[in-house]
């Protein structure tokens, strides 16, 4: 097969494909009327595989991306926005969780659907670490308090200002509000050469975040423990990550204890309109 394989059997030749391109590399040909790569496709090309999702009669493959590869669209699924705006708004950080694990394939589900997220350049750059024991957790959430310490002794008014003083305080006392007991912690990370690795792996759990709602999972970003696995080289090589990367997020996840009643207010909007 080649790189871009029309059938013209199916192609009915409306160049949607060519307009949805966001590289620009199809083209009509003059001759012929069908799609056609350009000269510099294998440049250029995203792999997004908008081209295929795009045409309307399935006419056109890639090399690696087949229509009939691709999950359709099913129209009787599109949410109401009523649905839509209580997924987003419904959503909440979730920092009480039952004592019970997450099956692993409902763990493997949420990443299957961060990586989904949208991604600059369409890189998806994103790796991860899913800590899958709550003993575990509870070692790392340890070892966020054991560089909590060190900052506090270095620099106590930074450590009273991000909030150190008072967690490292409750923890001592027996509250654990780095994990906030939660069973998992789901790790993103990227190459820290790769300029939107912050925005890419954000994007990516935030999708997973929004999702675990629909599972009865529940979600709290870990901005601390993050924080500390880029700052103190012990939790860096606890996790494993490779020398040349960075954590861009992290979520801890698990079944939520309690159930929310009511969304609560926001601050408007701050606008300016021109
Ligand atoms: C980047 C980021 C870091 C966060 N870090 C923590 C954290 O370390 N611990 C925690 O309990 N909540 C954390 N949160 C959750 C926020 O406190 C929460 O989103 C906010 O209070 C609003 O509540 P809601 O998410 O239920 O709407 C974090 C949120 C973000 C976006």
């Amino acid at each position: 097969m080649s790189l871009v394989n029309i059938d013209q059997q199916k192609c009915n030749q409306d160049s949607i494909c060519v307009a949805e391109c966001p590289a620009r590399v199809l083209l009509m040909d003059s001759e012929t009327g069908y799609p056609i790569p350009t000269p510099d496709f294998n440049d250029y090309c995203l792999k997004c595989g908008h081209c295929v999702c795009v045409c309307p009669t399935g006419a056109l493959s890639l090399d690696w991306l087949r229509p009939e590869d691709c999950v359709s669209v099913k129209q009787d699924l599109t949410v109401t926005p009523q649905q839509a705006e209580q997924l987003l708004c419904g959503r909440r950080s979730i920092r009480v969780f039952k004592e019970k694990k997450v099956p692993r394939t409902l763990l493997q589900k949420l990443l299957e659907i961060a990586c989904c997220a949208p991604s600059a350049k369409n890189r998806q750059p994103w790796h991860w670490v899913v800590v899958q024991e709550p003993y575990e957790v509870r070692r790392l959430a340890a070892m966020v308090i054991d560089w909590m310490r060190i900052i506090i002794k270095k620099n106590p008014e930074a450590a009273e200002v991000m909030g150190f003083t008072r967690t490292v305080a409750a923890w001592d006392d027996g509250h654990e509000s780095i994990c906030r007991g939660a069973p998992h912690v789901i790790v993103a990370h990227a190459d820290k050469e790769w300029g939107f690795g912050s925005e890419d792996c954000t994007l990516a759990l935030s999708l997973l975040d929004l999702y675990t709602t629909s599972i009865g999972l529940g979600a709290c970003w870990g901005g601390y423990f993050y924080k500390a696995v880029n700052a103190y080289a012990p939790l860096f090589e606890a996790l494993g990550l490779p020398a040349h990367h960075l954590a861009f997020g992290a979520i801890m996840i698990g079944f939520p204890k309690f159930k929310y009643h009511r969304i609560p207010v926001r601050k408007r909007p701050r606008v300016t309109w021109k």
